[in-house]
Parts: C-alpha cells; sequence; structure tokens
C-alpha cells in the first residue's frame, strides 16, 4: 500500500456525497449472493413457527414449492433443504437418512419439477435422522467415524438421484468429501457439485437451528469430537485443502460473523468459491434486538451480509435471503 501522498489528504472528500461514495464502494452485495435454507415438514398448508427465529417457519412440502418459486422470482440462486424428521422416524441406525423417499428427496423432487431455475442444496449429515441427535453413528457413546461415511455416501447418492444440484456436507467426518466425490462419479452424477461445510466449528450459535429440525431434545453431551474448536484457525486451512483435494468444489465457514477472520484466510489461501453460513443463532441476535427496537433490524442485516462480501465470501447462506434479495432490490 503506498503512503498518503500529500499532508492535505482529506478522507472526507470523498464522502461528500452518494455519487462520490459509489464511486469508490470497494464491495456490493447483490442477490445472486444469497442462498436461502429452508426448514421441511411433513404435511400439507402447514406452517409451524420457530419462536427462537423469529419470521422463520417450518414448511410443508406444497409450502416450500411456493417458497422456492419466490425465491427463483426474487432472483435468488439457490435454496438449501432442512427436514424436520417425525421422532417415530429417528433411529440409532439413521436408516432414514437414505430412504429415497424421505422428505428431503420428495422436497428435491418437487422442487425441481416445479422451479427447474433454482439450484437446489441439500445438507448431508445424520442428526435429523438420529435418535441420539449426533451427525454421525453413535456406538457406546463413540461418534464412528468411517461406519458414518459409509451411511453418508448412500445419503448422497439418495440426493443426486432425486436431482439436487449441490450437495452440502456438514458432518465434519474425515474422508466424507472424497468417498462422496468417487460414489457420484460411479453412478453417473458427475455434475453434482459439492459444497463442503469445511471449516464448521462446535459452536452455541446453531441452538435456535436444532430446535428447528428437532434435534436439541435427543442431542447429549456436545460435537467437539467433530466439530472444529473455535480457537482454532490454522486448522481451517488445512480442513478447507484437504476438501479441495478430495473433490469439494465450493467450501464454507460455518458460523459466519464470528469467523470473518476464516474467511478471508481461506479465500487468500485457495481463491476457491468460498461461502458463510450465517447461522441460525446470528439470525436470531439480529432479530432480536430489532424486535426490541434496540437496533434497526433491515441495516444491521445488510451491514452483517455486506462485511461476508468485505472478508472475501462469494455468498452467504442466510435466513435473511428473501428479506434481504426485497431489501437489495428496493436500494437499500
Ligand atoms: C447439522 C447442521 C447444523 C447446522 C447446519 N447443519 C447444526 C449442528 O451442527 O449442530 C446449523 C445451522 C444453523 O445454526 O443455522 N448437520
Amino acid at each position: 500500500m503506498l503512503p498518503i501522498a500529500s499532508p492535505n489528504h482529506r478522507f472526507r472528500r470523498l464522502k461528500r456525497s452518494p455519487a462520490l461514495r459509489a464511486m469508490v464502494q470497494e464491495n456490493s452485495l447483490s442477490v445472486g449472493d444469497l442462498i436461502w435454507p429452508v426448514f421441511l415438514c411433513d404435511g400439507v398448508n402447514i406452517r409451524q413457527p420457530i419462536v427462537s427465529m423469529p419470521g422463520v417457519e417450518r414448511l410443508s412440502l406444497d409450502l416450500v414449492v411456493k417458497a422456492a418459486e419466490e425465491a427463483a422470482s426474487l432472483g435468488i440462486p439457490a435454496i438449501c433443504l432442512f427436514p424436520y424428521t417425525d421422532p417415530a422416524l429417528k433411529t440409532v441406525g439413521c436408516e432414514e437418512a437414505w430412504n429415497p423417499n424421505n422428505l428431503t428427496n420428495r422436497a428435491i423432487r418437487a422442487i425441481k419439477s416445479a422451479v427447474p431455475e433454482i439450484a437446489v442444496m441439500t445438507d448431508v449429515a445424520l442428526d435429523p435422522y438420529n435418535a441420539l441427535g449426533h451427525d454421525g453413528l453413535v456406538v457406546d457413546g463413540v461418534i464412528l467415524n468411517d461406519e458414518t461415511v459409509e451411511a453418508l455416501v448412500k445419503m448422497a447418492l439418495m440426493q443426486a438421484e432425486a436431482g439436487a444440484d449441490i450437495l452440502g456436507p456438514s458432518d465434519m467426518m474425515d474422508g466424507r468429501i472424497g468417498a462422496m466425490r468417487g460414489a457420484l462419479e460411479a453412478a453417473g452424477h458427475e455434475g453434482v457439485a459439492i459444497l463442503s461445510y469445511a471449516a464448521k466449528y462446535a459452536s452455541a450459535f446453531y441452538g435456535p437451528f436444532r430446535d428447528a429440525v428437532g434435534a436439541s431434545g435427543a442431542l447429549k453431551g456436545d460435537k467437539k469430537t467433530y466439530q472444529m474448536n473455535p480457537a482454532n484457525s490454522d486448522e481451517a486451512l488445512r480442513l478447507v485443502e484437504r476438501d479441495l483435494r478430495e473433490g469439494a468444489d465450493m467450501v464454507m465457514v460455518k458460523p459466519g460473523m464470528p469467523y470473518l477472520d476464516i474467511c478471508r484466510r481461506v479465500k487468500d489461501a485457495f481463491g476457491a468459491p468460498t461461502f458463510a453460513y450465517q447461522v441460525s443463532g446470528e439470525y436470531a441476535m439480529i432479530m432480536g434486538a430489532a424486535q426490541n427496537g434496540w437496533i434497526d433490524g433491515d441495516k444491521a442485516m445488510i451491514e452483517s451480509l455486506m462485511a461476508f462480501k468485505r472478508a472475501g465470501c462469494d455468498g452467504v447462506l442466510t435466513y435473511f435471503a428473501p428479506r434481504a434479495a426485497r431489501a437489495i432490490r428496493a436500494g437499500l
């Protein structure tokens, strides 16, 4: 960086009007940067509010199709599906995860047939189907790695078969990306993309999400034996490098706002398509404060999303997606 050229340099000159400020704006946020995570539930015409995520509802399949239509009409490129599984279908073996007719796979088919232009992303992890609440198979209190990877591959293949465009492995088992990539190639799904949750931290900010997918009750303990320690940064780079080598097309940092330094390091180190997940607890914080009149919700939303672009991200998974899309289109 050059030193400031003149002792008369005044930074305020370029802040004097909206036109001048626009000329020197370094980053921008557009609707094309948004991926919308949505929660699915069984039934028809059902909306179930999630108390800890004001404004977010679980939607039955018919309403998720409508939501996908709305997202596409706003210009949102992708929607990401998370199922609330009937507790009666949860088992220790997690078999529902690779049922070709589970809620997620039915939703993928329904959305792809009604709104083929929107990209459908899935979550690949066992927690919504696991009677024990973990992302992996649990035996005697231990989360098994390689057996979980085998289960995840079955789950991923069924999602690809149903028409998913992007698979999002969020489980943090070792070797899952390579195993999934190999299985996809062998099954003729070479066009299906993988967006790896590569740097995923063991975070308290996932609380409201676990309510939304109904995993809070089942989960005993924490996920520290597979998710990252929030104190670590170099490890994130090693995980991202590993996942890219194993065949991930895109990588994710999660949570988002408390981990913007990680986003920047990942983008600078690899230049790969990099996404952040503005997770449920981040959404809840902004909405909670806004509902109390403590902050301006729309402005805080846009500022928080712009921060991801500034940190080097190509896009953001955010529960704000439709609201942000409307605000961006209105020029906020
Ligand atoms: C689990 C999964 C989680 C989220 C996405 N996938 C929760 C967890 O790891 O416990 C969190 C998303 C959010 O908080 O918005 N496979």
